[in-house]
Order: structure tokens, then sequence, then C-alpha cells
């Protein structure tokens, strides 16, 4: 069965971005000029997945109305003869089949995945972390897909970080396979301190994952930090046969990919990716150097 449905986890409290976050859901702030979790439903579109779960809570009513028409300003700006940015308004307008539903609790990343069995059903699907942000230039999420459609299981997504960021990330155990990029899960453990953790494998905010999950993840208790997480839930269906849906692999990611989870590397994801645009790239590489070394400039 071919994977075509998203779930985008966004029910968090966005408490490191306060006072930003105090009445605006933090998948709304900007990256550059576009909400976060656009770039997370382009790259779930750009892998062929054009039904979309958002795990949503209280308060995020504006991704809603971002990803809705909004006809009063797109006839303001028809009027105005402004269709370049008519375009950019009606771009999340259309791009998918987005639907919501709240976690209700927070009580985790696994008890929000959990919240969408009753949407996805007894079907494949992926999870993206909208902290997580995925170059569009090193697409991932189609490999993976991929991979689950060879082997079955589920497929992780891994990145190599040097052992004193381990203990932020899942952490998983791997052997190699008979493929350079994809690797077995035999083990998984979440934010292991650095002297413990059994790898230098973190796991990156992308899984595809088999429906048998959410029977594990209904008797998953509380782990780190009196949380539901969805990488104990991983770790058992690491153990189960394939005929139980059970068995994970990870495909390893070596390209782009930003953190927009924390202050600093949200302003760097953002520095990085203005860097790169036509429009305001050549005038941001050469203002930089005149604060950061006046003297010199
Ligand atoms: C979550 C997962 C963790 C994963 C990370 C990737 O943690 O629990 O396993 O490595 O996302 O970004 P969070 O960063 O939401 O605490």
């Amino acid at each position: 069965m071919s994977v075509t449905k998203a779930v985008i986890p966004a029910a968090g409290l966005g408490t490191r971005f306060l006072p930003a976050t105090k009445a605006t859901p933090k998948e709304m702030l900007p990256v550059v000029d576009k909400p976060s979790i656009q770039y997370v439903v382009e790259e779930a579109v750009g892998a062929g997945l054009d039904d979309i779960l958002v795990i949503t809570g209280r308060s995020k009513r504006p991704l809603e109305d971002h990803f809705d028409r909004n006809v009063e300003l797109e006839a303001a700006l028809e009027a105005k003869g402004d269709h370049a940015r008519l375009e950019l308004v009606a771009a999340s307008n259309d791009l998918a089949s987005i639907h919501y539903v709240r976690q209700g609790n927070p009580l985790g990343l696994g008890h929000a995945v959990l919240t969408a069995e009753p949407h996805v059903g007894r079907e494949p699907f992926a999870v993206l972390l909208g902290d997580d942000l995925i170059d569009p230039r090193d697409p991932v999420l189609a490999r993976m897909i991929a991979v689950r459609e060879q082997y079955g299981g589920s497929v992780l997504c891994l990145m190599e970080v040097p052992r004193d960021q381990i203990s932020l990330y899942g952490c998983a155990a791997a052997q190699t396979t008979d493929h350079a990029d994809v690797v077995l899960v035999t083990d998984l453990v979440e934010k292991p301190d650095s002297a413990d953790a059994p790898s230098t494998l973190a796991v990156i905010g992308r899984y595809v994952l088999d429906p048998a999950v959410f029977g594990v993840l209904a008797r998953t208790q509380p782990g780190r930090g009196g949380e539901i997480q969805l990488t104990d839930a991983l770790r058992e269906l690491a153990r189960m046969p394939a005929s139980e849906g059970g068995g994970v692999r990870g495909v390893l990611f070596t390209g782009r990919r930003y953190d927009t989870g924390d202050r600093l590397s949200y302003l760097k994801a953002n520095i990085l990716l203005a860097l790169e645009r036509d429009d305001l790239g050549p005038d941001l590489r050469a203002w930089l150097p005149t604060v950061l070394d006046p003297e010199g400039s």
C-alpha cells in the first residue's frame, strides 16, 4: 500500500519563542518571509503526499487561516494589479487537502501521533516535525517512502551529529545494509546522555510509519520528560516481526537541514536561507561583514 498521508504535529506551546508565541503559533513564525509550517507542507506535497493532517491545539487558528483563502486580501491585491503578491498569497490556498485535529492533552509527540489514528486508518503514513526544516534542494522524504515500499515496516531519517549534541535527539543503533544510504535500526533511545549514547546517529523529524505504530503507542508508557515518546514506540517496532508491522530502517541524510526550534538556530536558518535568495542574498552578503567587522569594511 502506498503512502499518501502526512501528519504534522503542531500542538506545542512554543515557549522557547515567548513573547512572540503568546498569541501566534510558533509554526507561523516566518523563516525569511514564509511561515515555517508552509515549508513543511510544501515538502510533503513535493513527495506526493497531498492529504495532510495537522495536529493542533488551542490558539492555533491562524494555521487554518493561512492555508485557506483570504478573499478580501486577494480582492485588494487584484484591484491594485499586484499580481506578484497575489500569487504569493494564493500559493498556500490549494497546496493540499489539509485537515486538522486537536491533541487535547499535551502528553508528548507519541500521543500527538496517536491522535492521528482515526484519520490515517490502516495505511502507512509520514510524520513531519516542523522544527526541522529540510532544504527544498535536498529532499529526503521520497527516498524514505521508496524504502518503506521496498521493505515494509517503518523508516526514520538519520543524520550524523557531533557526540556532544546527541543528547538533543532520539539516537539510533544501526547496522549497515546492501544500500549505502539505508541502515537497519536495532535500538533507539530518546535524548541519551552523550556518554551513554549507542551512536552519534540522530533521528531527524521525518518518519514513514507503519500503522502498527498506533497499537504500540496506545500501550507506550510516559518516558523521557514524562511524555509519551514516539522514539520509545519505534524502539518496540524495531523488535517486532515484519508480519506484525515491525522492522525499522533509517535513511542516512547528508543534506542541508535547519533547526528552527530554538532562537539561535532559528536566526541562523533565516540568515542561511536569505543568503540564497536572489532578491535578498546579495545585499545581505554585502552588509554582514560591515556589522561583524566595522573596522575592516
Ligand atoms: C523530537 C523527537 C526526537 C527527535 C527530534 C528531531 O524531539 O522526540 O527523537 O530527534 O524531535 O527534531 P524534540 O526536538 O521535539 O524535543
